[in-house]
């Protein structure tokens, strides 16, 4: 039987949750990565030193073979004291959610406070972002700019995510979840050659709008920010496929429990953890492309964040299986489907 084997994955955004869900969801990071960058949109947010101590115990009980890398949300009471303690803390990034934006991200960076940066004005987060520079960490955006028409909203944070860039030359900037043509262009504005990169999800590359409600609405495609046209698919694969050293994965993996989906006002997110590896797999070779999946899957990340590159292998074998319905309570992406590889799980 094929089998492939390939650097394990480094997944440079995943939800793993609290609780329960994180004791459910974290054996499928851990059965397939190398490092992961963990979101810090827990409830209560990992907005604190203290927070994300607390956190750090939680989770790292489930990991022996992944490296978490820590991550925590940037507000607008984020102090250099707070930066400081986050960096010996481990942080690798500070993510900017600007508020109201996506799941738990009450009490993330004002549009106002956002559309200040830069102007000169002795503005908290200018000192934030300035400390983010003077302790190489990284600036992670979920990239969407609230109340614009929400198929707009990634092309409206662009113009922010320009002034930052412009205002910060220092600063380093990972642009999550890429989605549309025009944030795929940016990525590759050369001006930012070294400092900016972007994160792919395996949904953006296999969905558009119409997978989420072009027939019957399908909760458990919907996510921030939503799938959208062929083109801006189109976009993001052009990218993976020129090897574009800034372009990663960010699988961007959310659980939500399944009442939590499919009821009246559905939560964002979609659970790729369980099936990562594997739709990876199918759609690089749909695309011929199968030899690309370490640069896009460890290798560019890797470098970004400057990590040491990891010894562990995970092979994958052609062998046909169906997803299952349900994985702790969760729906995950493909769930029901027949995916034609499957992660080798080590003995
Ligand atoms: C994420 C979640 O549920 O935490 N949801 C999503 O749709 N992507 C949050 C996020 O990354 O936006
Ligand atoms: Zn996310």
């Amino acid at each position: 039987m094929e089998e492939i084997r390939i650097p394990a994955l480094l997944d440079a955004h995943v939800h793993l949750r609290q609780g329960r869900l994180l004791t459910a969801v974290a054996p499928y990071t851990e059965r397939c990565c190398s490092a992961a960058v963990l979101m810090p949109n827990t409830d209560p947010p990992l907005d604190t030193p203290e927070r994300l101590e607390a956190y750090q115990a939680e989770v790292r009980g489930h990991f022996k073979h992944c490296q978490p890398l820590w991550t925590f949300k940037l507000t607008e009471k984020t102090s250099l004291a707070d930066v400081v303690h986050f960096k010996k803390l481990g942080c690798v990034a500070a993510k900017l959610y600007p508020e109201g934006v996506t799941t738990n991200s009450a009490g993330g960076i004002s549009l106002d406070v956002l559309g200040n940066v830069g102007k000169g004005r002795d503005m908290p987060l200018d000192r934030t972002l300035q400390s983010l520079c003077d302790y190489s960490i990284v600036l992670s955006c979920h990239g969407e700019l609230p109340g614009l028409f929400c198929l707009d909203r990634e092309a409206g944070f662009l113009y922010h995510l320009g002034r930052i860039m412009h205002r910060f030359a220092a600063l380093r900037v990972v642009l999550e979840h890429i989605s549309t043509r025009k944030a795929a262009e940016f990525v590759t504005l050369r001006g930012y050659a070294n400092r900016l990169a972007a994160t792919i999800t395996a949904h953006h590359l296999l969905l558009t709008l119409d997978d989420v409600l072009g027939d019957k609405l399908a909760p458990h495609h919907f996510c921030k920010p939503v799938a959208k046209r062929p083109d801006d698919r189109e976009a993001l694969w052009e990218l993976v496929l020129q090897g574009h050293p800034n372009v990663f994965l960010g699988s961007d993996s959310a659980p939500h429990l399944r009442g939590d989906k499919e009821c009246a006002a559905g939560c964002a997110g979609v659970f790729t953890a369980p099936v990562l590896p594997e739709v990876l797999f199918e759609l690089f070779e749909q695309r011929q492309a199968l030899d690309l999946i370490p640069r896009f899957t460890s290798q560019n990340a890797q470098r970004f964040y400057g990590l040491t590159p990891s010894e562990r292998t995970i092979t994958v074998l052609r062998h046909g299986w169906t997803v299952p319905k349900e994985c702790a309570g969760v729906v995950p992406f493909r769930s029901g489907d027949v995916l034609s590889w499957r992660l080798v799980t080590p003995a």
